[in-house]
């Protein structure tokens, strides 16, 4: 799979991040298995605890458009003005809403620094023995 679609939107979308209190901007961008694309960024509030995580925006567009099967998501974070970004890793409760949406097996989760550096790594791996609908 070539994942430089939305390694690209994810990046473009760092510029969309409302992040005045943390200045550490974060894109993503989630591909369906029908091919589509959902971007989101961070926004984040004065109260703090409201703020949406880049994912997290991302993954509920596109469930909130009716879309429920998922194939990979691309993520491009780091502090603001930065040259070379970090591999941002998505925060635990991004784990636990992709958990609820995606085969963890399946599910790919691409770390971009920028179009040619990244890391891909499953679901599984970032969220061994989670905690998912079929305990229930
Ligand atoms: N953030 C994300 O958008 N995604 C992550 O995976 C990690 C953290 C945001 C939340 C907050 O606006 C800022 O980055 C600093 O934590």
């Amino acid at each position: 799979m070539e994942y430089g679609t939305i390694i690209r939107e994810a990046l473009r979308m760092r510029e969309a991040a409302y992040a005045p209190y943390s200045r550490f901007r974060v894109g993503a961008a989630l591909l369906t298995k029908g091919g589509r694309i959902y971007t989101g960024c961070n926004i984040e509030n004065a109260a703090y605890t409201p703020t949406s995580c880049a994912e997290r925006t991302a993954f509920f567009k596109a469930v909130s458009e009716g879309e429920r099967a998922f194939a990979a998501i691309a993520i491009a974070g780091g502090a603001d003005g930065t040259k070379k970004l970090p591999l941002c890793p998505p925060c635990g409760v991004c784990r636990q809403v992709m958990a609820e949406f995606c085969d963890a097996e399946d599910f790919q989760i691409v770390l971009a620094q920028s179009e040619e550096t990244y890391r891909i790594c499953t679901l599984k791996e970032l969220l061994p023995l989670g905690f998912g609908a079929e305990l229930l």
